[in-house]
């Protein structure tokens, strides 16, 4: 069969959400998926005899979406290891220790980073994530980097740094300069308030056992054999009011309505006939991916435990701007620990700069300056390669450029004739997580129910 009621473009969490919802509400549904694997973003994989979260993989209490659907699909949580201290490297290079979210720094400092947490937190409360353009400062907050919104409320340099640190390098994965205080604070709302990015306890709370690559593997073993086809990647899209033919190298599917289930960026990589209306490549040439390697250190043991460490660690100094344990609980008899790093931005710019073996010690070295001396000897390490995907470009998601939250964020949802685009990069609440992607799925598939 070529004719279905929708094609979906793209097997990640978005589209698969939407392909079962309207399964279930009795449509025929296509879903075509340009990799060999569904999940997308997620990815949980065996590396060398070590199981990986090679892309998503923490949930946090405020994604009810994805919290239903894991209850939906039967699936089990256990939480983050996060028993002993924590580790945060200064300004002044000296390595602190500290319970608790509050990073351990001068009193002055820690009264500055209140400040501004409890200015983003009041900002963010005024926000609707669906549409922050219509916040009541948004042209303002629009125009101003996120660097220079923070250079304008303090003139503490370490205050400064931290608190871009939970937007820049730990969630749009671009540096402060290039995204605007709009952006910052739309992050912030979309995850409930500023105060839940600073705390790494309620954002990084719970993994899903067996990895978070089984909320996309469970939704597509739901859909009738031979519904999703892998490597098959939509290259033409021919549309018209009443529906659109689909083309990949294989062959061609008509829709009555086409989902284009792809992060923004990858929406312009297929040709349309006719064009897209001028606004729509117009808004996309101002979006762009982040850039964060994710590490995964393993080692004999988890030793920063015997240590009283609980494996968090955080400067934004350090070439590993945050780090955590990441030891899989839920494996039996796993006797091995990991670490999962993150190196970010302008710094992965310049790791990928190196060579492998550079690479390596560069980032041990900064493990070791957390943790001591033990993790320069890992048994195993390996870095996620999501900025080398031609079907990702980057990680973790993709962010407007200053200025064009407010100039082109009201097309991002808008329909064209058959054509409806959805992604966690479009979401509202969830925005850039896999909450977002349910969210979005669930919003374009009652649309079409409609
Ligand atoms: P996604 O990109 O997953 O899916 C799009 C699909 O479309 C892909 O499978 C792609 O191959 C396919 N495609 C693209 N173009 C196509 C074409 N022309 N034809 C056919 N198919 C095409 N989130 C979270 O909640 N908790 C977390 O801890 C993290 N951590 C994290 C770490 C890392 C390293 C990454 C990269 C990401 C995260 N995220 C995360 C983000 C989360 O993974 C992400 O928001 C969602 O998985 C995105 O789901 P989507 O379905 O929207 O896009």
């Amino acid at each position: 069969m070529t004719d279905f009621d929708v094609v979906v473009v793209g097997a990640g969490v978005t589209g698969l959400t939407v392909a079962n919802r309207l399964h279930a509400a009795g449509r025929s549904v296509l879903v075509l998926e340009a990799r060999d694997r569904v999940g997308g973003r997620l990815l949980t994989e065996d590396v060398e005899g070590v199981r990986l979260e090679v892309g998503g993989q923490w949930v946090s209490p405020d994604q009810t979406a994805l919290l239903a659907l894991i209850d939906e699909l039967g699936l089990e949580m256990y939480p983050r290891y996060r028993a002993g201290d924590s580790v945060y490297i200064g300004r002044d290079g000296v390595r602190r220790t500290f319970e608790g979210e509050k990073f351990p720094v001068s009193e002055t400092t820690a009264a500055e980073v209140d400040r501004l947490v409890e200015e983003l937190d009041r900002l963010a409360a005024q926000m609707d994530p669906l549409s922050p353009w219509e916040h009541p400062d948004a042209e303002v907050l629009d125009r101003i980097s996120f660097a220079a919104w923070l250079a304008g409320q303090t003139d503490d340099p370490e205050a400064r740094d931290n608190v871009a640190l939970y937007v820049g390098p730990a969630m749009l994965t671009k540096p402060a300069h290039s995204f605007s205080a709009l952006s910052a604070v739309l992050m912030a709302a979309s995850a409930g308030g500023f105060s839940h990015l600073v705390d790494a306890d309620f954002i990084l709370d719970r993994r899903v056992v067996g990895g978070l690559q089984r909320v996309p593997l469970a939704l597509a073993s739901r859909l009738p054999a031979g519904t999703v086809h892998l490597d098959e990647a939509v290259t033409k899209i021919e549309w018209a009011d009443e529906g659109a033919t689909v083309f990949t190298g294989r062959g061609s599917y008509h829709g009555r309505n086409v989902v284009l289930a792809v992060p923004p960026t990858l929406v312009s990589r297929v040709q349309y006939i006719p064009a897209l209306p001028p606004v729509q490549a117009q808004m996309r040439q101002h979006i762009s991916f982040g850039l964060v390697i994710k590490l995964h250190i393993t080692y004999e043991t988890p030793f920063w435990r015997d240590l009283g460490l609980s494996g968090t660690a955080f400067s934004p100094y350090s070439l590993v701007h945050e780090a955590y344990d990441n030891t899989n609980e839920d494996v039996e008899g796993e006797t091995r620990g990991t670490l999962v790093g993150f190196v970010s931005d302008v710094k992965a710019d310049s790791l990928l700069a190196l060579t492998p073996e550079e690479r390596r010690s560069r980032v041990l070295e900064a493990l070791a300056a957390y943790y001591g001396e033990q993790a320069l000897t890992p048994v195993h390490y390996y870095e996620s390669p999501w900025m080398a995907d031609e079907w990702t470009v980057g990680a973790f998601g993709t962010s407007f450029d200053i200025g064009s939250l407010t100039r082109y964020g009201r097309h991002l949802r808008a329909d064209v004739g058959p054509l409806a685009f959805a992604s966690s990069d479009i979401a509202g609440l969830g925005f850039q997580h896999v909450d977002g992607a349910i969210r979005m799925g669930e919003a374009v598939a009652a649309r079409i129910l409609a």
